[in-house]
Protein backbone atom coordinates (compact mmCIF):
# COMPACT_ATOMS: atom_id res chain seq x y z
CA UNK A 1 0.00 0.00 0.00
CA UNK A 2 1.50 3.59 -0.99
CA UNK A 3 1.85 5.60 1.93
CA UNK A 4 -0.38 8.96 2.01
CA UNK A 5 -0.21 11.77 3.71
CA UNK A 6 -3.43 12.29 5.49
CA UNK A 7 -2.91 8.56 6.23
CA UNK A 8 -6.34 7.56 4.60
CA UNK A 9 -5.79 4.06 2.74
CA UNK A 10 -6.83 4.44 -0.87
CA UNK A 11 -8.93 3.34 -2.78
CA UNK A 12 -8.47 0.18 -4.74
CA UNK A 13 -7.83 1.20 -7.95
CA UNK A 14 -9.97 -1.46 -9.72
CA UNK A 15 -12.67 -0.35 -7.97
CA UNK A 16 -12.25 3.49 -7.58
CA UNK A 17 -16.01 3.94 -6.02
CA UNK A 18 -16.68 1.71 -2.39
CA UNK A 19 -17.97 -1.41 -2.33
CA UNK A 20 -21.73 -1.13 -2.46
CA UNK A 21 -23.18 -3.57 0.66
CA UNK A 22 -26.30 -5.11 -2.01
CA UNK A 23 -26.68 -7.88 0.68
CA UNK A 24 -30.33 -9.26 1.00
CA UNK A 25 -31.09 -6.88 4.34
CA UNK A 26 -33.48 -8.37 6.89
CA UNK A 27 -37.05 -6.85 6.69
CA UNK A 28 -39.12 -6.60 10.25
CA UNK A 29 -40.89 -9.70 8.61
CA UNK A 30 -38.51 -11.72 9.45
CA UNK A 31 -36.95 -10.77 12.32
CA UNK A 32 -38.28 -13.23 15.55
CA UNK A 33 -39.32 -12.35 18.57
CA UNK A 34 -36.51 -14.85 19.83
CA UNK A 35 -33.27 -14.65 17.97
CA UNK A 36 -31.67 -18.16 18.14
CA UNK A 37 -33.31 -19.79 14.94
CA UNK A 38 -32.20 -16.80 12.51
CA UNK A 39 -28.53 -16.77 14.13
CA UNK A 40 -28.55 -20.35 13.33
CA UNK A 41 -29.41 -20.34 9.90
CA UNK A 42 -27.17 -16.98 9.55
CA UNK A 43 -24.34 -19.92 10.83
CA UNK A 44 -25.67 -22.57 8.43
CA UNK A 45 -25.69 -20.51 5.29
CA UNK A 46 -22.11 -19.48 5.68
CA UNK A 47 -21.12 -22.85 6.16
CA UNK A 48 -22.86 -23.71 3.20
CA UNK A 49 -21.01 -21.01 1.11
CA UNK A 50 -17.42 -22.31 2.13
CA UNK A 51 -18.48 -25.47 0.72
CA UNK A 52 -20.56 -23.95 -2.35
CA UNK A 53 -18.83 -21.18 -3.69
CA UNK A 54 -15.38 -21.10 -1.46
CA UNK A 55 -15.58 -17.21 -0.54
CA UNK A 56 -16.58 -17.38 3.08
CA UNK A 57 -13.33 -18.97 3.97
CA UNK A 58 -13.38 -19.26 7.90
CA UNK A 59 -17.39 -19.11 8.44
CA UNK A 60 -16.61 -20.01 12.26
CA UNK A 61 -14.17 -17.53 13.06
CA UNK A 62 -14.92 -14.77 15.51
CA UNK A 63 -13.71 -12.13 17.68
CA UNK A 64 -14.14 -12.57 20.88
CA UNK A 65 -13.04 -9.24 23.05
CA UNK A 66 -12.25 -9.12 26.45
CA UNK A 67 -11.35 -6.13 29.29
CA UNK A 68 -7.70 -6.76 31.18
CA UNK A 69 -7.06 -5.97 34.92
CA UNK A 70 -6.98 -2.48 33.93
CA UNK A 71 -9.76 -2.11 32.10
CA UNK A 72 -7.96 -1.92 28.34
CA UNK A 73 -9.82 -4.31 25.79
CA UNK A 74 -8.70 -6.89 24.14
CA UNK A 75 -9.50 -8.81 20.64
CA UNK A 76 -8.64 -11.96 19.12
CA UNK A 77 -9.93 -13.96 16.58
CA UNK A 78 -10.99 -17.87 17.77
CA UNK A 79 -13.68 -20.47 16.18
CA UNK A 80 -16.91 -20.49 17.62
CA UNK A 81 -17.06 -24.30 18.29
CA UNK A 82 -20.37 -24.78 20.21
CA UNK A 83 -23.80 -22.65 19.37
CA UNK A 84 -26.33 -23.53 21.39
CA UNK A 85 -29.84 -21.08 23.15
CA UNK A 86 -27.50 -20.39 25.94
CA UNK A 87 -25.13 -18.86 22.74
CA UNK A 88 -21.46 -19.46 21.24
CA UNK A 89 -18.81 -21.14 22.67
CA UNK A 90 -15.26 -21.23 22.21
CA UNK A 91 -11.97 -23.54 23.39
CA UNK A 92 -8.66 -22.36 24.64
CA UNK A 93 -6.34 -23.12 26.61
CA UNK A 94 -7.16 -21.95 30.76
CA UNK A 95 -3.68 -20.30 31.54
CA UNK A 96 -4.27 -18.29 27.99
CA UNK A 97 -4.30 -14.05 28.36
CA UNK A 98 -7.96 -13.92 27.72
CA UNK A 99 -8.89 -16.67 30.16
CA UNK A 100 -7.25 -15.05 33.05
CA UNK A 101 -9.17 -12.00 31.91
CA UNK A 102 -12.51 -13.71 31.49
CA UNK A 103 -11.57 -15.54 35.07
CA UNK A 104 -11.39 -12.03 36.49
CA UNK A 105 -13.67 -9.88 34.17
CA UNK A 106 -16.75 -12.32 32.75
CA UNK A 107 -18.22 -9.50 30.52
CA UNK A 108 -17.28 -10.33 26.93
CA UNK A 109 -18.44 -9.25 23.67
CA UNK A 110 -18.18 -11.22 20.38
CA UNK A 111 -19.23 -11.01 16.58
CA UNK A 112 -19.31 -13.27 13.77
CA UNK A 113 -18.43 -11.20 10.43
CA UNK A 114 -19.16 -12.35 6.87
CA UNK A 115 -18.33 -9.71 4.45
CA UNK A 116 -18.67 -12.36 1.17
CA UNK A 117 -22.69 -12.26 2.66
CA UNK A 118 -22.74 -8.54 4.02
CA UNK A 119 -24.02 -9.54 7.18
CA UNK A 120 -22.43 -9.78 11.36
CA UNK A 121 -24.14 -11.37 14.62
CA UNK A 122 -22.51 -8.82 17.25
CA UNK A 123 -23.02 -10.90 21.09
CA UNK A 124 -22.13 -9.59 24.58
CA UNK A 125 -22.58 -11.44 27.92
CA UNK A 126 -21.11 -13.06 30.36
CA UNK A 127 -18.45 -16.00 29.84
CA UNK A 128 -18.46 -19.12 31.73
CA UNK A 129 -16.67 -22.07 31.35
CA UNK A 130 -17.79 -25.37 29.72
CA UNK A 131 -18.48 -28.24 31.16
CA UNK A 132 -16.21 -30.61 31.33
CA UNK A 133 -17.61 -33.95 29.93
CA UNK A 134 -18.65 -31.30 27.01
CA UNK A 135 -14.53 -30.18 26.50
CA UNK A 136 -13.78 -34.65 26.70
CA UNK A 137 -16.41 -34.83 23.92
CA UNK A 138 -14.92 -32.08 21.68
CA UNK A 139 -11.37 -33.03 22.64
CA UNK A 140 -11.82 -36.38 21.55
CA UNK A 141 -12.82 -35.47 18.21
CA UNK A 142 -9.78 -32.79 16.84
CA UNK A 143 -6.81 -34.36 14.59
CA UNK A 144 -4.22 -35.90 16.57
CA UNK A 145 -1.79 -33.06 15.59
CA UNK A 146 -4.01 -30.23 17.33
CA UNK A 147 -4.75 -32.91 20.45
CA UNK A 148 -0.49 -32.56 20.83
CA UNK A 149 0.04 -29.26 20.33
CA UNK A 150 -2.77 -28.51 23.23
CA UNK A 151 -0.28 -30.73 25.70
CA UNK A 152 2.81 -28.44 24.08
CA UNK A 153 1.48 -25.01 24.40
CA UNK A 154 1.33 -22.56 27.12
CA UNK A 155 -0.49 -20.11 25.50
CA UNK A 156 0.77 -16.56 25.64
CA UNK A 157 3.26 -17.31 27.17
CA UNK A 158 6.88 -15.89 25.45
CA UNK A 159 9.03 -18.70 24.05
CA UNK A 160 12.42 -18.37 22.61
CA UNK A 161 11.98 -19.55 19.51
CA UNK A 162 9.63 -22.50 17.72
CA UNK A 163 12.52 -25.47 18.34
CA UNK A 164 11.46 -25.27 22.04
CA UNK A 165 7.87 -26.21 20.51
CA UNK A 166 8.61 -28.47 18.00
CA UNK A 167 10.72 -30.24 21.09
CA UNK A 168 8.01 -30.67 23.05
CA UNK A 169 6.02 -31.88 20.39
CA UNK A 170 7.81 -34.70 19.26
CA UNK A 171 7.98 -35.48 23.18
CA UNK A 172 4.34 -35.57 23.47
CA UNK A 173 4.07 -37.63 20.50
CA UNK A 174 6.10 -39.89 21.71
CA UNK A 175 4.66 -40.41 25.23
CA UNK A 176 1.36 -40.74 23.79
CA UNK A 177 2.25 -43.24 21.23
CA UNK A 178 -0.04 -46.36 20.48
CA UNK A 179 -3.00 -44.55 22.85
CA UNK A 180 -5.87 -42.10 23.02
CA UNK A 181 -4.25 -38.36 24.13
CA UNK A 182 -6.36 -36.98 27.05
CA UNK A 183 -7.69 -33.70 27.20
CA UNK A 184 -4.71 -31.65 29.21
CA UNK A 185 -6.57 -30.10 32.58
CA UNK A 186 -5.52 -26.42 31.25
CA UNK A 187 -7.00 -27.13 27.97
CA UNK A 188 -10.91 -25.50 28.00
CA UNK A 189 -13.67 -23.56 26.72
CA UNK A 190 -15.83 -20.67 27.68
CA UNK A 191 -19.22 -19.81 26.48
CA UNK A 192 -20.85 -16.83 26.14
CA UNK A 193 -24.22 -16.72 27.82
CA UNK A 194 -25.86 -14.20 25.91
CA UNK A 195 -27.83 -10.78 27.47
CA UNK A 196 -27.81 -8.67 24.07
CA UNK A 197 -27.45 -9.73 20.60
CA UNK A 198 -27.54 -7.79 16.94
CA UNK A 199 -27.80 -9.17 13.70
CA UNK A 200 -26.25 -6.63 11.24
CA UNK A 201 -27.68 -6.99 7.05
CA UNK A 202 -25.26 -4.68 4.72
CA UNK A 203 -27.78 -3.14 2.40
CA UNK A 204 -26.87 -0.42 -0.67
CA UNK A 205 -25.79 3.01 -0.07
CA UNK A 206 -24.51 1.70 3.62
CA UNK A 207 -28.58 2.23 4.66
CA UNK A 208 -28.01 -1.11 6.40
CA UNK A 209 -30.75 -3.20 8.24
CA UNK A 210 -29.91 -4.08 12.33
CA UNK A 211 -31.75 -5.72 14.80
CA UNK A 212 -30.71 -5.80 18.30
CA UNK A 213 -32.04 -8.33 20.82
CA UNK A 214 -32.16 -6.91 24.30
CA UNK A 215 -32.68 -9.73 27.53
CA UNK A 216 -36.03 -8.97 29.33
CA UNK A 217 -36.47 -11.72 30.83
CA UNK A 218 -34.90 -15.64 32.50
CA UNK A 219 -34.34 -17.97 29.41
CA UNK A 220 -32.03 -18.58 26.20
CA UNK A 221 -31.84 -16.94 22.69
CA UNK A 222 -35.00 -19.68 21.99
CA UNK A 223 -37.09 -18.46 25.00
CA UNK A 224 -40.38 -15.82 23.83
CA UNK A 225 -40.77 -13.20 25.96
CA UNK A 226 -36.95 -13.70 27.35
CA UNK A 227 -36.32 -10.57 24.43
CA UNK A 228 -37.56 -7.25 23.29
CA UNK A 229 -36.53 -6.61 20.03
CA UNK A 230 -35.41 -3.23 18.16
CA UNK A 231 -34.25 -1.84 14.80
CA UNK A 232 -31.84 -0.03 15.27
CA UNK A 233 -30.75 3.05 12.56
CA UNK A 234 -27.46 1.78 10.64
C1 LIG B 1 -8.66 -17.91 12.18
C2 LIG B 1 -8.12 -18.06 13.58
C3 LIG B 1 -8.67 -19.00 14.43
C4 LIG B 1 -8.20 -19.16 15.73
N1 LIG B 1 -8.82 -20.04 16.56
C5 LIG B 1 -8.45 -20.10 17.85
C6 LIG B 1 -9.18 -20.91 18.77
O1 LIG B 1 -10.20 -21.53 18.43
N2 LIG B 1 -8.75 -20.93 20.07
C7 LIG B 1 -7.66 -20.22 20.49
O2 LIG B 1 -7.33 -20.30 21.67
N3 LIG B 1 -6.95 -19.45 19.66
C8 LIG B 1 -7.33 -19.36 18.34
N4 LIG B 1 -6.64 -18.54 17.48
C9 LIG B 1 -5.49 -17.78 18.01
C10 LIG B 1 -6.00 -16.53 18.75
O3 LIG B 1 -6.30 -15.51 17.82
C11 LIG B 1 -4.97 -15.99 19.77
O4 LIG B 1 -3.74 -15.77 19.15
C12 LIG B 1 -4.77 -16.93 20.95
O5 LIG B 1 -5.97 -17.52 21.38
C13 LIG B 1 -4.12 -16.21 22.13
O6 LIG B 1 -4.94 -15.14 22.54
P1 LIG B 1 -4.79 -14.48 24.01
O7 LIG B 1 -3.31 -14.32 24.24
O8 LIG B 1 -5.49 -13.19 23.91
O9 LIG B 1 -5.40 -15.42 24.98
C14 LIG B 1 -7.10 -18.38 16.18
C15 LIG B 1 -6.54 -17.42 15.33
C16 LIG B 1 -7.06 -17.25 14.05
C17 LIG B 1 -6.48 -16.18 13.18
Amino acid sequence: MSASPDGIIPRTPPRPDHVDYAGEGLDEGEVPGVPFALISSWVDTARARQVERGDVPEPLSFAVATVDADGRPDVRTVLMRFLDPVGPGFVTSLESAKSRQLEATPFVAATLTWPAMFRAIRFRGRAERIDPEQLDTYFAGRPRGSQLSAWVSHQSQPVEGREPLEHAWAGVEARFEGQDVPRPADWGGWRIAVDELEAWAGRSDRLHDRFRWTRVGEGGLDVAGAWRVQRLQP
